[in-house]
């Protein structure tokens, strides 16, 4: 987060050639080893997202923390799924033909825990022409196999269970998704997200989990009210979008008017906003100048400078190496763009293998 090979040097000019040289690599590397690869609903690029073999795969791969986004079914469940819904990544259309939304949306708070389970899980799609198509077409094949939704606190302990026989510790990097609909729904998914990590034991900011969310008056609401309710102080990350993705809604006067993200991005905002997050969750563009970079030259900004300066980590979302930005020539251009050039303390990606190389080369040059 802090080391550059040429700040580094500077301070360390008075000390000898070799030993400026030898104590420059040992911080700059220790520096790279600190930064966090996050595997984005797991090995995402492997195996269908968010399924617990995602999971398992993730783990080998050698990341730090491995991601849960979770939306809340009928019964009160949390279930770790990315959308609030569940036709895109399961059979629901063919095995409850009858419960869609006026909308045609089916979604997972209309349905149990048992209902759900009875769902194949599988790599996304999208409906074309009538038709199923896969979102991104290398990966896994949709419909193969037999994967399952699971709950979060199954996701807990088979994560804890690896941490355990595997000797390692990797912590978890949960999402309340679009809490905004829970409460309209009457439902308050970060309470009862904070109920299951405090059952298994995470509750403090040295606990293995960041808390992480779109709805920033949510945000305010678990760090003013619900964790000091429940005694709990865990890292938050703060996600940032752009307005016209429509990600979050807040309640004025009355009414669900949608949240104005622009408010989050103005660094004027920054120590307002380090009240309530440890850290930010931009989308990686965020801290490139669009205007000057080109192809062969990502141009950063002052997004993570200030960023840190308020004392903020910056965990920006999410490399694909089949989906690059048209500026980005291979994926170690984007991984060093984002982690080296930008400083950015960790990233989202759906192949943590490559991430994790990444910063296994960086940390010997
Ligand atoms: O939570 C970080 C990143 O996952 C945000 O995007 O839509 O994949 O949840 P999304
Ligand atoms: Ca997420």
């Amino acid at each position: 987060m802090k080391f550059t090979k040429s700040v580094l040097a500077a301070a360390l000019m008075t000390a000898s050639v070799f030993s400026v040289s030898a104590a420059v690599n040992a911080a700059y590397a220790a520096d790279v080893q600190d930064k966090v690869i996050v595997a984005h609903r797991g090995a995402s690029a492997y195996l269908p997202e968010h399924t617990l073999e995602s999971k398992a795969l993730a783990y080998t791969m050698g990341v730090k923390y491995i991601e849960q986004d979770l939306a809340m079914t009928k019964d009160d469940r949390l279930v770790v799924v990315h959308d609030h819904f569940l036709d895109r990544v399961t059979d629901v259309a063919d095995k409850f033909p009858n419960r869609a939304r006026k909308d045609g949306r089916y979604y997972v708070i209309d349905f149990t825990l048992d209902e759900i389970k009875t769902l194949n899980f599988t790599e996304g799609f999208e409906i074309k022409d009538g038709k199923r198509v896969q979102g991104y077409p290398n990966r896994f094949p949709m419909f193969t196999s037999v994967f399952k939704i699971h709950t979060l606190e199954e996701e807990i302990e088979f994560i804890q269970g690896l941490n355990k026989t595997m000797g390692r510790d990797i912590g978890l990097y949960v999402e309340t998704k679009a809490p905004w609909f829970h409460k309209q729904e009457g439902k308050d998914i970060s309470k009862a997200t904070l109920e299951v990590l405090k059952k298994y034991g995470y509750t403090t900011k040295d606990s293995n989990v960041i808390f992480q969310t779109f709805d920033y008056p949510d945000l305010k609401y678990v760090v003013d009210t619900l964790m000091p309710k429940m005694g709990m102080k865990l890292k938050t990350v703060m996600l940032l979008g752009y307005n016209d993705w429509n990600e979050t809604y807040e309640l004025k006067d009355g009414k669900w008017v949608p949240f104005d993200f622009n408010y989050l991005l103005d660094p004027k905002n920054f120590p307002e906003v380090s009240k309530y997050a440890t850290g930010l969750g931009p989308t990686y563009a965020m801290l490139f100048d669009l205007e000057k970079t080109k192809k062969g030259n990502i141009v950063v900004n002052d997004f993570v400078k200030n960023a840190h300066l308020n004392g903020m980590m910056v965990h920006p979302y999410t490399v694909r190496a089949d989906a690059l930005p048209e500026y980005a020539s291979n994926v170690d251009e984007l991984f060093k763009a984002i982690l080296i050039d930008a400083d950015a303390d960790g990233v989202f990606t759906d192949f943590p293998d490559l991430g994790v190389a990444f910063l296994e080369k960086q940390a010997k040059k």
